[in-house]
């Protein structure tokens, strides 16, 4: 490892107009993190790394400020600032709190939130061999033409063109002479550094860093993660009680007619093996281990409390259900006849379809003679992967 003296800046106080979310582009989220937080992820691991400078909108400070800290690093200094009106702005008010022993200065969008680790080290490599201003850049694919209005003016030779992307790299010093002094106004800083007659030279880049400007390109990268899918499995059975004013609870509805269940809860057996299905496929052990009997407030409780309570912790850990099955193993109660009203229920707490089917066991046993009633529950349970796949390679 040499000296610490690269600084990244990263530009995330745009309005992100064009994605036309309900909060500023680099605050919204992608695989449940925001896009602030995926650039972090990749720039803390930036070798030789001195310095983070965040630009933010003005009002954002504070949350920007807990994302960051999220990411803190001994030996890197971290600074979030209020951005300005325009790219070049903010980044201009960025580099006033540049660390006087940062020698390399990296900008970039944190709309190119998927930019990889190895392409920030690239660019600076390439700055200190060069030591000149490099960007990442790639080929055009398209055909590009020249236009005006609806007419097709000409066809340009793509072989002299790339599209440019985002880290850019600079020698400190000669970044902050050319924003200090800038007149006109750029889209990137390749474009400002060159207005004063300086050579910007260009990397291959990567399809990782491209640019997230509306939703289909947040869709698109979404995809990229993928999905971790996984399934649980719970069983629960509860004995019939003798008393005959205790109503059945099942799927967190009664049941008029039956004859209630035993149990420190309510006895709802259909409740509690989702609850154990959902917190087995999560990981995150079981009823018992999560709501032991000796938790007072649960003494009684609608099955709709335990669901609520689980829904909330599996939400937590970044997880949504996609189907619950239950069946209920038992002589009584009949079930068809309860069947939608019950399936209604559960998918109006859980939010997914929930299909509740029965069996019985040949006259066999304590469910065969009616002591008691099972239910056995599976779900299907899904959050995004935590990196992305490697689809799009280098
Ligand atoms: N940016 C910035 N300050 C501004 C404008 C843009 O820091 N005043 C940043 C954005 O946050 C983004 C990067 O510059 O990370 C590239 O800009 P762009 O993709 O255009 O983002 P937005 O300006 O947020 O989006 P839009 O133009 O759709 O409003
Ligand atoms: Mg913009």
């Amino acid at each position: 490892m040499g000296t610490r003296d690269i600084a990244v800046v990263l530009v995330a106080a745009g309005r992100g107009e064009r994605l036309g979310a309900e909060k500023p582009k680099a605050f919204v989220e992608l695989a449940g993190r925001t896009l602030i937080s995926h650039s972090l992820e990749n720039i803390v691991a930036v070798a030789n790394l001195a310095q983070v400078i965040v630009a933010v909108p003005k009002e954002l400070i504070a949350e920007a400020n807990q994302l960051v800290s999220a990411h803190h690093l001994t030996d890197v200094s971290f600074a979030v600032v209020a951005g300005g009106q325009t790219r070049q702005e903010s980044i201009s008010l960025a580099l006033q709190n540049l660390d006087s022993q940062v020698a390399v200065v990296l900008v970039h969008d944190a709309a190119r939130a998927l930019a990889p680790t190895e392409l920030f080290d690239r660019v600076a490599s390439r700055v200190r061999e060069t030591k000149g201003a490099v960007i990442p850049a790639l080929p055009v694919v398209d055909t590009v033409k020249r236009i005006s209005d609806d007419l097709i003016l000409e066809t340009v030779d793509r072989e002299s063109l790339v599209s440019a992307q985002t880290p850019q790299g600079f020698l400190a010093a000669e970044l902050t002479e050319v924003y200090a002094a800038a007149q006109a106004e750029f889209t990137d800083d390749a474009a400002l550094f060159q207005s004063f007659g300086k050579s910007v030279s260009h990397i291959y880049g990567t399809r990782r860093a491209f640019k997230i400007t509306t939703p289909e390109d947040l869709t698109s990268a979404e995809l990229l993660f993928g999905v971790d899918v996984r399934t649980g499995i719970g069983t629960d059975v509860h004995r019939f009680t003798s008393d005959p004013e205790k109503p059945l609870f099942l799927g967190t509805v009664v049941w008029p007619g039956e004859l209630g269940l035993e149990g420190h809860s309510d006895g709802d057996a259909v409740s509690h093996a989702i609850v154990d299905a959902l917190l087995s496929a999560a990981g995150l052990g079981d009823i018992g281990s999560n709501f032991g009997v000796d938790r007072p407030e649960f003494a009684g409780a609608n099955g709709s409390v335990f669901l609520s309570e689980t829904l909330r912790l599996i939400a937590q850990h970044g997880f949504q259900v996609r189907n619950i099955a239950v069946q209920i193993i038992g002589n009584r109660p009949k079930v068809a006849p309860h069947r939608e009203r019950v399936e209604a229920a559960l998918f109006e707490l859980i939010k997914a379809p929930v299909s509740l089917s029965a069996t019985t066991t040949d006259g066999l046993g304590f469910l065969g003679n009616s002591e008691g009633v099972a239910a056995v529950a599976t779900a299907l349970i899904a959050r995004p992967n935590s990196s992305p796949i490697d689809r799009l390679g280098a």
